[in-house]
């Protein structure tokens, strides 16, 4: 297990490149499983959980090379239907086979997600959904075992939230089960448009993604594809933070700036300067002002931003108020933050945060990924030398981001216990 040690206090500058989304490319992978022949995904970061969805898809048959910066994944002969414990714990995306599966083979057996660092994270709008279009869903000694021997038929389904990951399960499996599935209340997450898109290009029809109403047409089977994934909006937003919190001057590249309306918005609230120019975005740190936060579903603000703007929030002249609305225990990092000298009192799911002239660097611990990012970020404003264990938990989510912070002046380096 590896760690973070920070010397904190340097002003970040430079350019960065920002790379391939976690979130986009896990649905993706998942959706090569509707077809036989090779797909190829290009622009893939080098991640845990890019590995951990390679492991669940090679268990179930699929050959995967990595190529560059890309993955060639085909699904041709699925020997397997199967996603055991050992992978699911890891990610709780792999739940993103059991659409597909089910739709290809009649079967699927997918072990229970169960809770994580951030809350209980159930998975009934995903077997829910399902279950309306056909499929037999039970639960046994931990695992989903799912069948679907006629295979599956379109439905009105209803998601009583805007769950990211259903609405990717459900829109998977519709893509190639028999008549109409509309999907309402789906979630309006640029991850969704992504695999939407992706799907169209290997044949599928599907309407109103963007919106909260998705209308899938069913074709009877789909061709490989290949694809590019999108710039990750959640690492952009961590390293735009990263520039704000150290009050340095920092040009990310290569990015999609619409998918972070919000996010600017509220670092300009707290009085950051922000230019942004095509793919590009400048930010130019200030002292930061208090703000208040409310994470939403998208287009809201996001919940994989919300400790990581705590961090920045530490540091305000003033009192800032976060509420957490998307997962109910999100809030791992605060006990750490408050051992760097953070003022933070959690009265349920808001967060007040009264700021403080500085933190102080100390020994702290990641246990999960954006509340780990959150870390790194204290620790580059912070006075001192911050140690951060866990690291793994980081890696999860971004790629050699040490090497990223240390190209823009940052002290930080990877000791490997
Ligand atoms: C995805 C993202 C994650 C992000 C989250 C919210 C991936 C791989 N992960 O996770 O980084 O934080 O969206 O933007 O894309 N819920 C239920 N029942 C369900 C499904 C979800 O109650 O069947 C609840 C969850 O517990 C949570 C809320 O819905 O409170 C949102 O979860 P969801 O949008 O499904 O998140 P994920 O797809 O798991």
């Amino acid at each position: 297990m590896g760690k973070f040690i920070i010397e904190g206090g340097v002003p970040l500058k430079g350019k960065v490149r920002i790379s391939g989304a976690k979130n986009s490319a896990l649905p993706l992978m998942a959706a090569c499983l509707l077809t036989e022949g090779r797909c190829q995904l290009k622009n893939v970061p080098q991640l845990v959980d890019i590995i951990t969805m390679k492991k669940v898809l090679e268990g179930l048959g699929s050959v995967i090379e990595r190529e560059n910066e890309g993955l060639k994944i085909d699904c041709t002969s699925l020997s397997n239907y199967e996603a055991p414990y050992e992978l699911v714990r890891m990610m709780r995306a792999s739940i993103l086979v059991l659409g597909p599966l089910l739709a290809r083979l009649g079967r699927a057996r997918v072990s229970l997600p169960g809770g994580c660092a951030i809350g209980r994270r159930p998975v009934d709008l995903h077997l829910k959904g399902l279950v309306q279009m056909g499929a037999k869903i039970e639960v046994r000694e931990g695992y989903i075992e799912a069948y679907a021997k006629r295979g599956l038929k379109g439905d009105n389904i209803y998601l009583d939230l805007p769950s990211v990951g259903a609405t990717e399960n459900i829109m998977l499996a519709a893509s190639v089960a028999r008549g109409v599935t509309v999907i309402e209340g789906a979630s309006r997450a640029p991850e969704i448009i992504e695999l939407a898109t992706f799907l169209r290009k290997m044949g599928a029809k599907i309407e109103g993604v963007g919106t909260d109403s998705i209308r899938v047409e069913g074709v009877r089977e789909l061709h490989p594809a290949s694809y590019s994934i999108i710039p990750d909006r959640i690492e952009a937003g961590t390293l735009l933070i990263a520039g704000a919190i150290t009050g340095g001057e920092v040009v990310l590249k290569e990015i999609l700036p619409h998918h972070l309306g919000i996010v600017l918005a509220k670092l300009r609230e707290m009085g950051m300067e922000i230019e942004v120019k095509d793919n590009q975005i400048r930010i130019l740190g200030n002292h930061p002002r208090p703000v208040k936060i409310k994470t939403l579903p998208y287009p809201g603000f996001p919940t994989d931003l919300q400790p990581q703007m705590t961090s920045l929030a530490c540091l305000a002249q003033g009192t800032s108020i976060i509420t957490e609305t998307v997962f109910e225990d999100r809030f791992a990092h605060i006990a750490e933050l408050q051992r760097m000298g953070a003022q933070i009192e959690r009265k349920g799911q808001m967060v007040i945060v009264k700021g403080v002239p500085f933190l102080e660097g100390t020994i702290v611990k990641a246990s999960d990924i954006r509340g780990g990012a959150a870390l790194v970020l204290a620790g580059l404003a912070a006075r001192g030398v911050t140690q951060i264990c866990d690291i793994h938990h980081i890696d999860r989510g971004y790629e050699r981001l040490e090497e990223k912070l240390s190209r823009l002046g940052a002290r930080i380096k990877r000791v490997e216990e």
